[in-house]
């Protein structure tokens, strides 16, 4: 855009080159060149080309040739003679270059237009000057300008003319001159050396510099000086008007210049505007009369001239100024387009990159996504191929069958721990992440491990166990694995899962993680979060083996965390291993064997327990503490009393209780009235029977049966006689 624009800035008007070829060179001839110039001033797409032939034919044909070859659009010509140019002006003029004949003539036709002053009628009227100077009297001389130009020719018969109306006056010679003032000087002085003793009055130069050059030579011969008349009449220092007001030369005549009018013609012609094809330049005689007015009024003008030339020069130099400073705009704008270009260009690149970079992380995220999927996928039916065949190996059945049969099942075991192996293998090299080592065990699980129990049923104080997973086969399996020594509950979602973990409150939960509806880690968060389930412990079971996926179960509050496919011991062992370390408060009422009590003195015993438990569940057992004790003397006070305080079922108060304390609901009952019984016994004066009654015991005798039952002794021991 902006090269664009610097072109168009750079881009100017079509430009007119304009050819002159001047005949001469001298000072007529430069003040027109700098006519000419001036007048170009005023065209923004003009250029002139000048050429000067110092009055040579041959050099000016060569000029005009070379001038067209240039490529000029139009040719100004002031051709040296008459016929000897026209073949070059043809050439120029036939090539379609247009072609202004100027001041001299030629005899061509092929010319575009002419602009000139009439010579024949200045020759005519310098006649009849000389005529009335002379008082129609007197001897001259003509000296002729160049022979063969137009000028020459035609002043001479304009003069010649006027001349013959008067027959006092007499051309006592005609010489031959050519326009320059050696020449004319040297003619005059042959002629005179000649001539010498002839007395001559007037002597009529073509042009004023051949006028000055016969007068140098009546000069130097020491002759009587004649006047002198010549033509050009130009301004300046050695112009023919200052001779004349120095009466140097007696008149001359105004041979106008114009270049300004000629160059205005030209562009008229180049531009196809209407234009005269003759034009004819008026002028007038300089006398002694009018010399010094016309002095006056052409240095007026030469001043004007030189200021417009000196504003010209000041505002080409702005010009020039202005379009340096232009250039610099653009070069500046471009530097700042070409870097912006580059910092959007950087900036895109990077932008780019971090794009990829996204992309990438997320295509890993979804690959990593996607083989955990597979994983899981694939891990599952090999548990429950490894499983059960595990437990099949450790069967009698088994170690009763054929060599062979053990053979081909070792097979089978083999391939499925391979598969395993390669599994895990896959996972590590795909994903990179960290495979925990949980089933490392089973390449070296050896086939005589501890025997499961097959259909045994557990005993009726059990503990429960909730298996929770989507897969009904898992569900099975674990079943299988658990039911020997645990009561089992099932859930096949999070969400069914939390129902039974409240209703029932098992001893501990196995989950899956990656479950619909509910999965297992908001599963064991809703778990923990809840009071009634918040004591149970959770083994989180998964296939997600990555190192961060048992974070997040850790994170969630489970207790273990075991991966696909796993050992059914480990997770046995696992299980027991829970429920033993659970923290049970055995005595909540601080209770004291009776030898203690026998050597101890009376005192308030400490309610606080030998072990605090954790808080939530301290929370729990105050509130439960507190309700017992409120209600102690209430032989009525059930069970379901209890839990309908609690706000509980009666299941979920005595699994609740059960697993805090290892003691039923109605065991604390019990133990909490026989607790009170001992401390009245010791502190109060009152009677057993009182005592039984007043702890909640329906009658005396079941009253000191269940105090011996508890404490190893009868109550009538301790209330010793004062
Ligand atoms: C200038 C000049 C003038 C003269 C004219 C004739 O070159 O010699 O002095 O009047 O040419 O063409």
């Amino acid at each position: 855009m902006i090269f664009g624009l610097l072109a168009s800035c750079s881009q100017e008007e079509k430009k007119y080159r304009i050819g002159v070829s001047q005949c001469s060179d001298d000072i007529w001839r430069d003040k027109q060149n700098s006519e000419l110039k001036i007048g170009a001033y005023f065209h923004d797409n003009v250029e002139l080309r000048f050429a000067a032939a110092f009055d040579s034919d041959e050099r000016q044909i060569q000029q005009i040739d070379s001038l067209v070859e240039t490529g000029i659009d139009l040719l100004i010509v002031a051709p040296n003679q008459v016929s000897t140019i026209s073949p070059a002006i043809d050439r120029a003029y036939d090539k379609g270059i247009p072609v202004i004949v100027f001041e001299r003539k030629t005899n061509t036709k092929k010319y575009t237009a002419y602009m000139g002053a009439d010579n024949y009628e200045m020759g005519h009227l310098m006649g009849e000057y000389v005529a009335t100077r002379l008082n129609e009297h007197g001897k001259i001389i003509e000296v002729m300008g160049l022979k063969g130009s137009s000028p020459a020719i035609e002043r001479h018969n304009g003069f010649r003319e006027a001349i013959a109306q008067h027959p006092g006056i007499q051309v006592v010679a005609t010489l031959q001159g050519d326009w320059t003032e050696p020449t004319a000087y040297n003619t005059v002085k042959q002629w005179l050396s000649k001539n010498k003793g002839e007395q001559i009055d007037l002597v009529f130069g073509m042009n004023d510099r051949t006028a000055m050059g016969a007068r140098k030579a009546f000069e130097e011969a020491g002759a009587v000086l004649p006047l002198f008349c010549g033509i050009d009449g130009l301004p300046g220092e050695n112009g023919g008007i200052r001779l004349v007001q120095d009466s140097l030369l007696d008149a001359s005549y105004i041979y106008p210049t114009h270049g300004d009018q000629l160059l205005q013609l030209a562009v008229d012609i180049l531009e196809g505007k209407p234009y005269e094809k003759e034009t004819n330049l008026m002028s007038a005689l300089v006398t002694q009369d009018n010399a010094r007015v016309l002095l006056m009024e052409s240095e007026e003008i030469m001043r004007q001239s030189h200021s417009l030339e000196q504003l010209h020069e000041k505002a080409s130099q702005y010009l020039n100024q202005l379009g340096n400073q232009r250039t610099l705009i653009f070069v500046a704008l471009a530097a700042i387009f070409l870097l912006l270009a580059l910092l959007v260009g950087i900036y895109m690149y990077y932008l780019q990159k971090a794009r990829i970079q996204d992309e990438r992380m997320e295509m890993e995220r979804e690959q990593l996504d996607f083989y955990t999927q597979v994983s899981h996928e694939l891990r599952t039916p090999l548990t429950l191929i490894e499983g059960p065949l595990d437990q099949l190996l450790r069967t009698n059945d088994f170690r009763n069958a054929s060599d062979n049969a053990q053979e081909l099942f070792s097979i089978v075991r083999r391939n499925t721990q391979r598969l395993t192996r390669l599994i895990n293998k896959m996972l590590d090299a795909q994903v990179g992440g960290t495979i925990t080592d949980d089933n490392a065990h089973l390449e070296t699980q050896n086939l005589a491990s501890p025997e499961t129990a097959g259909n045994v049923k557990p005993d009726e104080d059990a503990p429960t166990v909730l298996i929770v997973d989507d897969n009904a086969d898992i569900r099975t399996y674990l079943r299988s694995i658990l039911q020997g020594q645990y009561s089992v509950l099932e859930a096949e979602d999070g969400k069914r899962g939390l129902e039974l973990a409240r209703e029932q409150v098992p001893d501990l939960i196995v989950s899956d993680v990656m479950m619909p509806v509910m999965n297992g880690l908001e599963f064991c968060q809703q778990v923990k979060k809840d009071d009634i389930s918040s004591h149970i412990p959770v083994i989180l079971l998964t296939a997600r083996a990555l190192e961060k996926h048992q974070i997040e179960g850790y994170e969630s509050g489970a207790d273990a965390y075991i991966t696909k496919p796993f050992s059914p011991e480990l997770l046995l062992a696992r299980i027991d291993n829970l429920l033993q370390s659970r923290h049970q408060l055995k005595d909540l009422w601080g209770m004291k064997p009776a030898e203690q009590l026998a050597e101890e003195p009376a005192k308030v015993p400490s309610k606080a327990p030998s072990t605090a438990p954790a808080p939530i569940e301290d929370a729990f057992i105050s509130r439960f503490k507190k309700m017992v004790e409120e209600r102690l003397s209430d032989s009525n006070l059930s069970v379901e009393d209890l839990a309908a305080d609690m706000g509980l079922s009666r299941v979920q108060l005595y699994r609740k209780v059960k697993a805090l304390t290892g003691c039923t609901p109605v065991d604390l009952l019990r133990k909490a009235r026989l607790a009170q019984a001992q401390r009245l016994l010791q502190e109060s004066t009152l009677s057993v029977s009182e005592i039984a009654y007043q702890v909640g015991f329906a009658s005396p005798s079941y009253f000191t049966k269940c105090y011996k039952d508890e404490f190893g002794t009868v109550p009538g021991e301790v209330r010793k006689p004062n």
